[in-house]
């Protein structure tokens, strides 16, 4: 797939607003706080600051829509698990991840995002395991990959795989940095969206 337009749509803060963007099929990416999804979508969409990144958890708290090609939308949904947010932003935030998750009928897949330096968190089981109660299309893509060499890859992706009960061959692994792994990310959208 080329991307050739990539649009900011628009931040939706109340989960009943997202039945306004259901016109094109949605991918959206979930994870950790910080984990790297909105650079992944500057990444694939080869624009420096489309989704805003930032060091300090926390930066998307809101659902964001971008409209690719005019044929779907990439989707940034607010980071999990950043302790420092106070409880009530917290459950706000779980409340517009899983509004959004049980309410988007445009949804044709998930890309959950995890760090391919680390086990999953807890949280990043719960949501795995989430999108398999509930028939959620999901695929796992590992983060950071210039962060460790290349003969720990596989080891890692191995390690994740088992923690959530997949194969490594169902995991993607990608470096937003170092510009890696957005063909096969993108061969899997496509497919998602002929399917
Ligand atoms: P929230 O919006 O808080 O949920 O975070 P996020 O998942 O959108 O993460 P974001 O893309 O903002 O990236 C968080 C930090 O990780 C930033 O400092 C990025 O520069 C860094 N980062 C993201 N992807 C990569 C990567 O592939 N390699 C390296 N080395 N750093 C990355
Ligand atoms: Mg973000």
């Amino acid at each position: 797939m080329i991307i050739k337009s990539a649009d900011f749509v628009v931040s939706v803060s109340n989960v009943k607003d997202i039945i306004n963007y259901e016109d094109l099929p949605q991918i959206t990416f979930v994870g950790r706080s910080n984990v790297g999804k909105s650079s992944l979508i500057n990444y694939l969409t080869n624009r420096k600051n489309l989704a805003k990144t930032s060091s300090t958890p926390g930066r998307t708290r809101l659902i964001n829509y971008f409209k690719i090609n005019n044929q779907f939308y990439l989707v940034d949904l607010p980071g999990y698990g950043f302790a420092q947010a106070s409880k009530t932003e917290q459950s706000q935030w779980q409340g517009l991840i899983g509004g959004y998750l049980q309410n988007s009928k445009a949804l044709k897949l998930v890309c959950v995002l995890v760090d391919i330096r680390h086990n999953p968190t807890k949280l990043d089981e719960e949501m795995v395991k989430y999108l398999y109660t509930y028939n959620i299309p999901f695929c796992i893509i590992a983060t950071k990959a210039d962060k460790i060499g290349k003969s720990q890859i596989n080891k890692n992706l191995q390690v994740i795989a088992n923690t959530f009960g997949v194969g490594t061959q169902d995991i993607m692994f990608t470096s937003s940095q170092d510009k890696q792994g957005k063909e096969r990310i993108l061969d899997k959208i496509e497919s998602v969206l002929n399917a």
